[in-house]
């Protein structure tokens, strides 16, 4: 079930991101910093998957969405990004940014079926030299 994260939340989220994101992973602190930001949406789809955007004025951005492994590939993310765009669409934003590794072809598939498009390059903008696409979609 998809819903809106709590305090109650941040042990799950941790184990997520180290299980996605290894040594990027966010701290438990940062989940916790993320969790109390006014301006921030984090939904979890307990207790497998959970995701994070911010919205200020009419651009929202797409800070995390992440699925633990054995749940991938059936749908997890894409309903959590539903409701995510839905969410930051409540807020007030007209318009949804993100950046993912130019090598992440899992997150750019869920992206491209989500009708996100390309508008720039970051060359070089992760750490390991991987370029950064800043893709965008418009929030009906
Ligand atoms: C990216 C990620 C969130 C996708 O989660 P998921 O639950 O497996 O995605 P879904 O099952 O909802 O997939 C939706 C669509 O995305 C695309 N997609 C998902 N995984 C893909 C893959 N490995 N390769 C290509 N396309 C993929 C497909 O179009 C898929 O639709 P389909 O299964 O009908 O073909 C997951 O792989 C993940 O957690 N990765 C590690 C964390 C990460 O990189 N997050 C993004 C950056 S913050």
């Amino acid at each position: 079930m998809i819903r809106g994260a709590t305090d109650r939340d941040v042990a799950a989220i941790v184990t997520i991101e180290a299980e996605c994101f290894g040594s990027d992973a966010w701290s438990e602190q940062l989940v916790r910093e993320q969790l109390a930001a006014e301006h921030r949406i984090v939904l979890v789809d307990d207790p497998v998957a959970y995701g994070v955007v911010s919205v200020l004025g009419d651009v929202a951005d797409l800070d995390r969405i992440a699925v633990l492994p054995f749940a991938r590939r059936r749908g997890v993310a894409g309903g959590l990004l539903e409701q995510l765009i839905e969410a930051a669409g409540g807020h007030g934003a007209e318009r949804l940014l993100l950046e993912v590794a130019a090598d992440n072809d899992a997150a750019i598939g869920l992206y491209e079926s989500f009708g996100f498009t390309t508008i720039n390059t970051r060359k070089g903008y992760y750490p390991r030299g991987v370029d950064a696409l800043v893709m965008e979609r418009e929030i009906a």
